[in-house]
């Protein structure tokens, strides 16, 4: 049964990709969801100001305090009269903001000071920002009690669905033999490692099923997006990673699939479109009706499902032995690919240089425990600092 209060959303990343695709499910339910709190870096604050004034929030927060007086006068202009919040610590304060769910939508390692807040807050986490649970694993895991935690990347939306239709009695660990996380495998795909040499960022930009921000754009272009999705599911569900496959789906319909000891598989399906995900989140255990399109049966399609190359993409296999390793090696992993998807989009590091720079910085760190916050960004810092020493020499 759906139901009927209306929940307040603060929205974390609110002019990004995901944060804008969720404005669009808000305006299109709005006897369902209601804005409390929108943040966001700065950088495009005529677009922050345009969404408060649509969605009236409480609150509105920006990253760089450089842009508060632009944002201001923003605001004023438009007559919105929201409270304005500054820097990191406003950002926290917009996560902890009186809510009923937080969807973080922030891009990157950065995202993790919110997670924890929106966690301590008692808030239920609606996670986009994938890195802030794969680099505070532990933390994360230890803050989140059952049920506050949602994933809205597709993948796992999927294997959430696959689970909870799994029986009467809802998800059963010990009926999964497997998981398997279906990839587009980007716009390289069908590629060699030598047919790799030359990719420009325009051609990595350029994704064939999904419309992201650049970072996750050229993560799915070298398979780093799977490798963190894979910890993800690691983390997420509680099962190993030798019982994590990944297939390669280039039509980006089945978003993954849940194989029980029985040997029945389930599969979600739907056509390539954050919408759903991202209302399954907003709205759950409850549909939201319409969000997204559905697939078109009356039309002939076909679907197919290859093996990984892990030659040519040695992202996931680098993921799983991060990942297994636990403590600080997956912060380690996800800040090293930072340094270097900025570095490759400067064009100052070729698009192999990306994972083999964050196998090197890998390779040199010794892992230790990553139970506080400080543990996290000691390793998080470490490793941007040893590759940017490798990106400046490539
Ligand atoms: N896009 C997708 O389809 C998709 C799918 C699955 C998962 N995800 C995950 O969702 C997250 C967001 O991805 P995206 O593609 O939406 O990225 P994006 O388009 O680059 O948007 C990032 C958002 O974060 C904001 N931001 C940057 N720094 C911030 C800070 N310090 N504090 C608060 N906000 C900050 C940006 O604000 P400004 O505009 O001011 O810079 C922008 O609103 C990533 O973790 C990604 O892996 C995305």
């Amino acid at each position: 049964m759906q139901s009927d209060t209306i929940r307040s959303v603060v929205l974390l990343g609110s002019t990004g990709s995901i944060g804008t695709q969720s404005l669009d499910v808000i305006a299109r339910n709005p006897g369902r969801f209601r804005v409390a709190a929108l943040a966001a870096g700065g950088g495009r604050v005529d677009l922050l100001a345009r969404q408060a004034a649509e969605f009236r929030p409480d609150a509105v927060a920006v990253a760089d305090p450089s842009a508060v007086p632009a944002l201001r006068e923003a605001l004023a202009a438009r007559g919105v009269t929201a409270r304005v919040l500054a820097g990191p610590e406003g950002v926290a304060e917009a996560a902890a903001w009186p809510s009923d769910t937080v969807l973080n939508g922030i891009t990157g390692a950065l995202g993790l000071t919110s997670t924890l807040a929106a966690l301590e807050a008692g808030r239920v986490l609606a996670l986009a920002n994938k890195e802030s649970l794969i680099i505070g694993g532990p933390l994360v895991k230890r803050l989140a009690k059952p049920g506050q935690l949602l994933p809205v990347d597709s993948e796992h939306a999927a294997l959430a669905q696959c689970l909870w239709a799994a029986g009467p009695t809802g998800p059963d660990a010990s009926a999964v033999r497997r998981l398997i996380v279906t990839a587009s495998g980007g716009p390289f795909r069908g590629r060699s490692r030598a047919e790799l040499t030359d990719v420009t960022p325009e051609q990595a930009l350029a994704h064939p099923t999904w419309s992201m921000g650049p970072v996750i754009t050229v993560n799915s272009a070298t398979l780093v997006n799977k490798g963190l999705e894979v910890i993800e599911a690691h983390l997420l569900f509680d099962i190993g990673f030798d019982r994590i496959t990944v297939v390669v789906h280039p039509q980006s319909v089945v978003h993954s699939m849940v194989e029980f000891v029985d040997g029945s598989v389930i599969a979600q399906a739907s056509p390539p479109d954050m919408r759903l995900p991202i209302a399954l989140a907003l709205g759950w255990p409850d549909r939201v009706a319409g969000a997204a399109p559905t697939v078109d049966w009356t039309r002939s399609s076909t679907w197919t499902f290859d093996p990984l190359d892990d030659e040519a993409f040695p992202a996931v296999a680098l993921a799983r032995q991060v990942g297994s390793a636990g403590g600080t090696a997956p912060a380690v992993y996800n800040a090293a690919n930072e340094v270097c998807v900025e570095a490759f989009l400067a064009g100052r590091l070729p698009f192999l240089g990306i994972v083999d720079t964050v196998a090197a910085v890998v390779s040199e760190h010794t892992v230790t425990r990553a139970d506080s916050v400080e543990e996290v960004l000691d390793a998080d810092g470490w490793a941007r600092a040893r590759a940017r020493e490798l990106t400046a020499t490539a």
